[in-house]
């Protein structure tokens, strides 16, 4: 459907969470062609430094708008956490592969890492008429994003904390392990670090499950031009490495090589 960029004036920038916030955008074109999976390259600020856009999932399309999840980590997200409302920033979207539909009546597993909500929560708003389990992983229970804030409705999050302050204590790792083993075949669409992408592969091969992950690198330019967002692919692919930009940010768990990622 094409790539627009434009200056998109901000609507509102909440923190939903403690260095976490909620951006909301004008964008009626990027909205309405974007799919789950997809993302944005934001350009923080007009001001020279940071000079590169950064990437961003959309995590939900609203009446000609869309929705950004962000925690704040460096310099340019410390920015955007001070933009105020009415602010134009500049945007360029949507880009990339998103996540590809189950086959009918298959169930959906996702299964999201910290900030690696922000997509599959748009994939849950999207899938709202497939049969779509979904659980969350955070460092601790402060940092867990209310559904609501995500356009969430009707869909039960399974949580998992490290310091088991809510839900279930330890990586959200264990809790897939175990609806894989109680729940037989799913597909599982994943997204969050990539200590956590690794393990996710590596058990839906090992019970023969598909999955896709979407993987987040460092990105300069988001369309294929600067090569810095390579990742290593898994033997057999016909190719040594592909772009997360172009190539993904969405892949096949079988298609990387994690070992050497
Ligand atoms: C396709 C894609 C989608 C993304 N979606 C989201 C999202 O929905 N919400 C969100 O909060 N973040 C998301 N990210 C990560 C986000 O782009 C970075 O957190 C952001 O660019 C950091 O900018 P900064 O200037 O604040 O940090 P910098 O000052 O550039 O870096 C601060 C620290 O963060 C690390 N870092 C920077 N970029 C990334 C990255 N891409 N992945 C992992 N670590 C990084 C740096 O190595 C450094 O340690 C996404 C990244 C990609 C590639
Ligand atoms: S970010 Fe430049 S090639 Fe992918």
């Amino acid at each position: 459907m094409g790539i627009f960029e434009h200056k998109a004036a901000v609507v509102r920038n909440d923190e939903v969470a403690p260095s976490t916030f909620l951006m909301e955008l004008e964008s009626p074109s990027i909205a309405s062609a974007a799919k789950p999976g997809q993302f944005v390259m934001l350009r923080v600020w007009g001001g020279i430094d940071p000079l590169l856009r950064r990437p961003f999932s959309i995590c939900s399309t609203g009446k000609g708008t869309i929705l950004l999840l962000y925690r704040v980590v460096g310099k340019g997200t410390r920015v955007m956490a001070e933009t105020e409302a009415g602010t134009q920033l500049s945007v360029l979207g949507p880009l990339g592969r998103g996540f590809e539909p189950p086959g009918t009546g298959e169930d959906c597993l996702l299964v999201a890492g910290g900030m690696g909500i922000a997509p599959l929560a748009f994939l849950a708003r999207s899938w709202e008429d497939k049969s779509v389990s979904f659980m969350a992983g955070y460092g601790t229970a402060s940092q867990i994003i209310a559904s609501e804030h995500m356009g969430i409705h009707g869909i039960e999050i399974a949580l998992a904390t490290d310091d088991g302050s809510a839900g279930f204590h330890g990586p959200v790792t264990g809790l897939l392990e175990g609806a894989l083993e109680r729940e037989g075949k799913k597909i599982v669409y994943s997204c969050g670090p990539a200590a956590m992408l690794k393990r996710v592969a590596s058990l839906c091969r090992e019970k023969q499950v598909d999955c896709q992950v979407s993987l987040e690198t460092v990105m300069a330019c988001g369309l294929g031009a600067c090569q810095g967002c390579a990742v290593p692919a898994a033997a057999g692919a016909g190719k040594n490495t592909y772009h997360v930009c172009q190539d993904g940010p969405v892949f096949s768990g079988l298609s990387i090589d994690w070992e050497k990622l």
